[in-house]
């Protein structure tokens, strides 16, 4: 039986529609080679230039459509410039586009941010003498609490009295579902932690000073007894990113508040290569919604010089959810032959953008976006002919 997915495709600001566009090429001759799986792809703009243009972020078809109509969503990235250094924002004094992504993982309860850490082969890290073998674990970042939770005001008249006030909400029902979230996930990881294949989570907070964090630790707690094979580890945030420099390889899943998430999947981009190579996606019980981590990067935009492979894995990743979703081993067959494509150029180490041309790469000539990804869907194309 073929599936139709509809795919709702969001490129946004600056290099997200240069990035989006290659990993749109890949998904759709993935899923052409591959008997019994239909991707249909419906594009709307949205972001902060497009705000600018009309004075919304995006249209209310476009918000329907995400609700009602999409199997999945795949998101460049909002965020424009009036000029240089000067970012466009609404009337609220928000981020134009924010609706998009923080707006969606709130409403749509996208609770889980998933954002895979995994150095591939023929990517440099900057951590001296870590091996591919020794990085690669997965980042759960709650979505759509705490610091994000929007709720926060601004106080004084004068600037002597000026005061700013975030607030921090953490309930249990929030902090379940995603723990639950995490630990599912370590179940499923067959590899487990790359220094001993313990299926160990790790509960990132500050129980040790701040009340929200308290209580997430204490259902993370209450939950490793449902779920008695999974191998429990704590750190508080500050330690946590000493240790992720030091032994990234202890690591397996790592289930965090969601401020702290935002600042360690940096770090954890970071150290598999940078931005370029991060992809994420906001995962709830119905709706879901992928995206490479890097920003729109205004100052990039245009110079085809943008890397499109964080973009191709969260196509990867979309597959991956819809073929768990439906059972569908046609999408979870095409997520693997996309991930196999990316190692296979990352390991021929010859045909990269510019942000992978460091370390012992630091020689190689730097290719255009669509270079690299033009590369890889023919390594599909050629892979598909075999099906
Ligand atoms: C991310 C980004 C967003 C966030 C920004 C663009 C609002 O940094 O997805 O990590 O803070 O969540
Ligand atoms: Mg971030």
């Amino acid at each position: 039986m073929t599936r139709t997915y509809k795919i709702q495709v969001l490129p946004g600001d600056g290099i997200g529609p240069e990035v989006i566009q290659e990993a749109v090429k890949i998904l759709e001759v993935t899923s052409k080679g591959i008997p019994g799986l239909n991707l249909s792809f419906h594009e709307f703009p949205c972001g902060g230039k497009y705000y600018l243009e009309t004075g919304v972020e995006w249209s209310g078809e476009a918000e329907v459509f995400s609700k009602q109509e999409a199997d999945a969503i795949l998101l460049g990235a909002v965020g424009w410039e009036k000029t240089i250094g000067e970012p466009v924002r609404r009337d609220d004094g928000q981020l134009a586009g924010a609706a998009v992504v923080l707006g969606q993982r709130r409403e749509l309860e996208l609770y889980a941010n998933v954002r895979p850490v995994k150095l591939y082969p023929g990517v440099s890290s900057p951590l001296a003498n870590k091996q591919p073998k020794d990085i690669d674990f997965v980042i759960i970042r709650e979505n759509t609490e705490g610091l994000y939770a929007g709720i926060g005001k601004h106080y004084g008249e004068n600037e002597r009295e000026e005061l700013a006030i975030d607030m921090r909400p953490i309930s249990r029902l929030g902090s379940e579902r995603v723990i639950q979230y995490a630990m599912r996930l370590a179940l499923k990881r067959k590899q487990g932690a790359p220094s001993d294949g313990k299926k160990r989570v790790t509960c990132v907070d500050k129980s040790n000073v701040l009340i929200g964090d308290q209580l997430f630790r204490r259902v993370f707690e209450e939950m490793t007894k449902v779920f008695p094979k999974i191998v429990p580890d704590y750190a508080y945030i500050d330690a946590w990113t000493m240790w992720c420099i030091r032994r990234p390889e202890f690591y397996n899943v790592v289930v965090t508040p969601n401020m702290y998430g935002d600042i360690i999947s940096d770090l954890g981009a970071g150290i598999q290569g940078g931005m370029g190579v991060a992809a994420g996606g906001n995962i709830g019980d119905t709706h879901a919604m992928f995206e490479p981590i890097h920003g729109s990067a205004p100052r990039l935009a245009g110079k085809r010089r943008a890397n499109p492979i964080a973009a191709i894995l969260a196509g990867k990743m979309m597959l991956e959810w819809l073929g768990e979703r439906n059972r569908d081993q046609s999408a979870l067959q095409a997520a693997t032959i996309i991930e196999h494509a990316v190692i296979q150029v990352l390991r021929e180490e010859q045909i990269r953008t510019y942000d992978l041309c460091m370390g012992q790469y630091a020689q190689v000539k730097p290719s255009t976006t669509k270079r690299v990804g033009g590369t890889i869907r023919k390594i599909i194309q050629e892979k598909v002919k075999e099906l």
